[in-house]
């Protein structure tokens, strides 16, 4: 993977940006995937202006787009997946926190993780091995070392009506626990905030490829973590679900993750225990 790549996927991310911000406030019509997964017109027209900006650009490279599909996740070969704009919801009530999500990968191994917003302009990128940026300067997670001062970010997924496990009663152990738990509604933009030392951690379930590719290896490369809830490498693909933090705190959001309402909260020995 060349640099010529990376800059690529940021003027790709720049143009898609472009698309999604033209867009922002006129949303007229919306569509559902299932009960509650929205997509408008705008995700559509990022989606093809992305894709067809790969095809050009890479004709040999494979993508999986969050809107139209494509190729299987374990190809052997560079693969693209692109989340044209991460935080749908948000977008389609006027909420200003979205982006665009570009995530590159070879083998499974992420290369090249972008994220844009651009209502603020912010451009998080990360190229493996050459540590990630925020509009070109270098990025470092926090160096908060407990749980009881940490600021956290979650999500709920799409299958929040019908999940067994809906993330509520983890958010309540989480939010007795850490300094503030945030709902932001944009998964990317979570990641990047971990990378950016806006958030210390962050967790969620039930995402796809297409949310996590660009933003663990902002993550990763800014000096953070990312895992399954059990510590394990198995949450781009088959896992689907991520913890992500700054490192430091990273064992005991596991412990949390694993133990619920068992796990200490030895800085709060006043609070009820749930
Ligand atoms: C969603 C957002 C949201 C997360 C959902 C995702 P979309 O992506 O990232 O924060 O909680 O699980 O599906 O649909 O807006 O691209
Ligand atoms: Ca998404
Ligand atoms: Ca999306």
């Amino acid at each position: 993977m060349t640099p010529d790549t990376f800059i690529t996927a940021i003027a790709i991310a720049r143009e898609a940006g472009a698309i999604v911000r033209q867009g922002f406030g006129k949303v007229q019509r919306l569509n559902f995937k299932g009960a509650v997964n929205p997509v408008t017109d705008t995700d559509t027209a990022a989606e093809a202006l992305i894709l067809a900006r790969l095809r050009t650009a890479f004709p040999d490279h494979a993508i999986l787009g969050e809107e139209t599909g494509g190729s299987p996740w374990n190809v052997p070969g560079p693969l693209w997946l692109v989340d044209p704009l991460d935080g749908t919801n948000n977008f389609a009530h006027g909420f200003p926190h979205f982006c665009v999500s570009l995530g590159m990968m070879v083998g499974g191994e992420p290369q090249i993780g972008v994220v844009y917003d651009p209502l603020r302009d912010e451009l998080f990128a990360a190229r493996r091995g050459a540590g990630a940026t925020l509009n070109g300067h270098p990025i470092h997670v926090t160096s908060v070392a407990r749980l009881a001062d940490a600021f956290l970010a979650t999500g709920f997924g799409y299958n929040r009506r019908v999940a067994a496990d809906n993330n509520t009663r983890m958010l309540d152990y989480f939010l007795r626990r850490s300094q503030g738990v945030r709902r932001a509604g944009s998964a990317a933009l979570d990641m990047a905030y971990v990378a950016g030392g806006r958030f210390d951690g962050y967790w969620e379930s039930a995402l796809s490829p297409w949310d996590l590719a660009g933003g663990v290896l902002l993550v990763q490369e800014a000096g953070g973590r990312c895992s399954d809830y059990t510590g394990g490498t198995a949450y781009l693909f088959s896992g689907r679900e991520v913890l992500v933090s700054n490192g430091l705190i990273h064992a005991e959001m596991l412990r949390v993750l694993r133990e619920g309402p068992a796990a200490p909260h030895p800085d709060f020995p006043d609070l009820v225990s749930a």
